[in-house]
């Protein structure tokens, strides 16, 4: 089986420890391929720096919306320095976060970036990589006024009715181990309903660990149990599973593997 965890977080300093050790025995563990998704200026560069490191990894760089304290729009310009690297697949993971974030004027800015950035992925001609969370209304009434980009809602926690606008729109929806947990209800209903070409399977590790991980250090390792959970759904093997959500992946960051 060869997987494709799209979401991983390899900068972070949970990985200080064995980052080598881990992302080096990636591919003997049955991951092809790692995406590791930048949330401000230096974890996007340390993102690129490992994609330079490693075959197997690819980059996104951006802003994320819990990440702006401090942040300009001039910064941009940096991002889109970051982006000319040919490692470089996507502008991400941007988006909005009202869950952590209660505050009017800086959930503005929050919109306000993720705006600059969908502007910034069509410009490059980039896909870009979402995070959405308790923001369903704003994020998707952007998303929709920006159609000269296509991109991948990441950790999807939103409705069928959304998902399903989405998929007219051409976005991909992923997955992250929380398929695997008990209140994991409305992610079920969605992956019933979505076209497998539109499926992607992610860790975002270090956090989201699967059951029976749950609680520990995440990583690419067990991103099977989110292709598993998907084709126990789809009453699918998840051989096939993984070829789809490769191929998927390969397509969607436009990536030409081996
Ligand atoms: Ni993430």
């Amino acid at each position: 089986m060869e997987l494709f965890d799209t979401h991983a977080h390899y900068n972070d300093d949970a990985f200080d420890v064995d980052r080598d050790a881990l992302l080096s025995s990636l591919p003997e563990h049955g991951v092809a391929l790692a995406l590791c998704p930048g949330c401000d200026l230096p974890s996007s560069r340390a993102c690129v720096a490992l994609a330079e490191q490693y075959q197997h990894i690819y980059a996104a760089v951006g802003f994320h919306p819990e990440n702006l304290e401090g942040a300009s729009l001039e910064d941009l310009a940096q991002i889109e320095a970051l982006a000319a690297h040919p490692k470089v697949k996507a502008i991400g993971e941007i988006g909005l976060d009202y869950y952590w974030e209660k505050d009017d004027a800086r959930r503005q800015n929050q919109r306000t970036f993720f705006a600059a950035q969908l502007e910034l992925a069509e410009r490059l001609d980039l896909p870009v990589i979402v995070h959405d969370r308790e923001a369903h209304k704003d994020c998707l009434d952007i998303v929709r006024a920006h159609s000269g980009v296509t991109g991948v809602y990441h950790c999807y926690s939103g409705s069928l009715e959304d998902a399903k606008v989405l998929v007219k729109l051409g976005w991909m929806i992923s997955f992250t181990g929380a398929v695997t947990f008990k209140n994991a209800r409305r992610a079920l209903e969605v992956i019933d309903w979505l076209p497998l070409d539109r499926i992607m399977v992610e860790t975002d590790a270090p956090y989201m660990a699967p059951t029976p991980f749950r609680g520990k250090r995440n990583d690419s390792t067990y991103v099977y149990r989110v292709a598993e959970t998907i084709a126990q759904r789809k009453g699918m093997d998840t051989d096939a599973v993984a070829r789809a959500t490769m191929e998927n992946g390969l397509r969607f960051f436009r990536i030409a593997h081996q």
